[in-house]
């Protein structure tokens, strides 16, 4: 039996950003299931260089060490699959009907309520280190004009939620998520996330290199890309800085 992960805390009043401070520690040897959360964020990072905005104390920010050396570099994309279905995992337990976003930001409706950011490293052909940064946006009500459609638990529920509980409970959700991956699961989980598709099936419009046009998504390669029928029934596949989601 594949065992799973004990998760460690370390809450930070303030810190640069949870990943990097996780990362540092991954490389001096510490354990998988470490995790790292702050209060407040400085430099909290987003996916394509961007900032991860988090008003102090109101949501959930933080790290988690997995050292899924079972996985080989061209099945990585699998830990973004898997560690995306857990947030919605979570968020269904809490009544809440979420979406993936490809690759892995996380909707309510048309509005962003979480985002991960994945960091890899690995050794010859396997994964070594991944460090899961997710922002959760909890009890903030109001977002800078700069924050594309966010969304928080409060906004959608009414109720206040304590970081630490949501923590402890989310970690529960990736470890179920992680077993299933560890134990050779990869078609449920893949099955899990084509179904958890924002988008899935949908004709909606994009934008590429090429400009604007109208496409369905009908499928994900296992290296991560998205593939896209085009109106004329063309099929693309597009590597995640090569297109944009258009409203
Ligand atoms: C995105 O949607 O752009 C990804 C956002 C990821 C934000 C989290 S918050 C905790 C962790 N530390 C960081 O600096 N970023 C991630």
């Amino acid at each position: 039996m594949d065992r799973i992960f004990e998760p460690q805390y370390i809450w930070l009043e303030s810190v640069d950003s949870t990943n990097s401070y996780c990362m540092k520690l991954a490389q001096e040897g510490e354990q998988e299931g470490l995790a790292v959360a702050a209060f407040f964020q400085e430099k909290g990072r987003g996916q394509r260089g961007n900032t991860w905005e988090s008003e102090r104390g109101e949501n959930l920010t933080f790290s988690l060490l997995l050292r899924p050396s079972f996985l080989r570099v061209e099945e990585q994309f699998m830990i973004s699959k898997a560690i995306a279905l857990s947030i919605c995992d979570w968020l269904k337990n809490n009544n809440v009907d979420a979406r993936v976003k490809w690759p892995n930001d996380i909707y309510v409706g048309d509005k962003k309520i979480a985002g991960v950011l994945i960091e890899n490293s690995f050794s010859s052909t396997f994964l070594d280190i991944s460090i899961i940064g997710i922002g959760m946006n909890l009890n903030q009500i109001v977002f800078s004009s700069n924050v594309p459609n966010p969304i928080s638990m409060t906004l959608l529920t009414g109720f206040q939620y304590r970081p630490e509980v949501v923590l402890s409970e989310l970690v529960v959700s990736i470890q179920m998520r992680y077993l299933q991956l560890k134990c050779g699961l990869k078609e449920k989980i893949s099955d899990d996330y084509l179904k958890s598709l924002y988008r899935f099936q949908n004709l909606c419009n994009y934008s590429s290199a090429d400009g604007n046009f109208k496409a369905k998504i009908i499928g994900i390669k296992p290296t991560g890309e998205l593939i896209l029928e085009m109106e004329d029934g063309q099929k693309k596949s597009f590597g995640f800085k090569e297109i944009i989601f258009e409203i």
